[in-house]
């Protein structure tokens, strides 16, 4: 038993897709997550950019002490995995690996496609991955840049013609190369999942937000760390825009209250 919080981190409201998905499986866990939505987009930086963010906002979510954090951003956990875990003693989980085995599970054409921001793409991990687990695989990666900004401003919400057409313009190219499962390599993504769904039925979809969790209640299994808290405390911060943030994540998590950190 452990009653420490399960710390959760992303650029914006991504975050927020893996948060509730943990609030669902595993209600009594404490949580506090933090937004970096000062500095957002993360997926259009240079690595070094995204390492030294990534250390800064992490040192302020290490202050709560807690039993493990995840890494609810694939750009973070493709280009600085390896730089936090040197960094914080912590148990540290990224999105990427349980998307990646998800995805090889349940592909029957071994043709998957994969939406990510731009240094995902770039940095090829979800290739890797990929291919260690089958190197027969046919994978089709696609960078899409405008999906985050349109997100962040709430477009995600109703049937958006700017986000529509964003989806689209990326969808497409992907269904022309016969994939039958495509990776949603972003966690901002998962809120386009019902739009997605409704332009390719056929089509598995896996959302790197909610892979996440079946690694989390691994590893609290395994370490016997399950909380057995009945309040669980549910803290959440972003860098920026408080006001206009709060009212975009409450469409995400009800009753939503976002605190500056100090
Ligand atoms: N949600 C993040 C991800 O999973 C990144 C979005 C961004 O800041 O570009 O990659």
């Amino acid at each position: 038993m452990n009653n420490g919080y399960i710390a959760v981190f992303d650029s914006g409201l991504g975050g927020l897709t893996c948060v509730k998905a943990i609030m669902n499986e595993l209600p009594e866990e404490n949580i506090v997550f933090l937004a970096d939505n000062a500095n957002l987009p993360y997926g259009d930086k240079s690595k070094e950019e995204i390492v030294d963010l990534s250390i800064e906002n992490i040192a302020f979510l290490n202050g709560f002490s807690p039993k493990a954090l995840i890494i609810a951003c694939n750009t973070i956990d493709s280009n600085a995995l390896e730089e936090l875990k040197d960094r914080f003693d912590l148990p540290i989980i990224g999105v990427i690996t349980p998307a990646a085995i998800k995805a090889v599970l349940i592909s029957e054409n071994r043709k998957i496609g994969i939406m990510a921001t731009s240094a995902t793409v770039t940095s090829g991990q979800y290739e890797r991955c990929l291919k260690d687990l089958d190197d027969k695989l046919e994978i089709f990666s696609l960078a899409c840049p405008k999906f985050t900004p349109l997100i962040e401003e709430g477009r995600f919400i109703g049937e958006d013609p700017l986000m529509i057409e964003a989806i689209k313009e990326k969808l497409d190219p992907l269904l022309e190369k016969k994939i039958d499962t495509l990776i949603l390599g972003c966690t901002h993504y998962d809120l386009l999942m019902e739009h997605i769904h409704r332009m390719a039925p056929e089509l598995k979809i896996v959302s790197s937000s909610r892979c996440v969790v079946s690694d989390l209640k691994a590893y609290l299994l395994e370490n016997d760390e399950f909380n057995n808290d009945n309040e669980p405390k549910r803290l959440f911060y972003a860098t920026d825009n408080k006001e206009g943030f709060e009212k975009t994540a409450s469409y995400i998590i009800d009753d939503i209250k976002i605190e500056i950190p100090d």
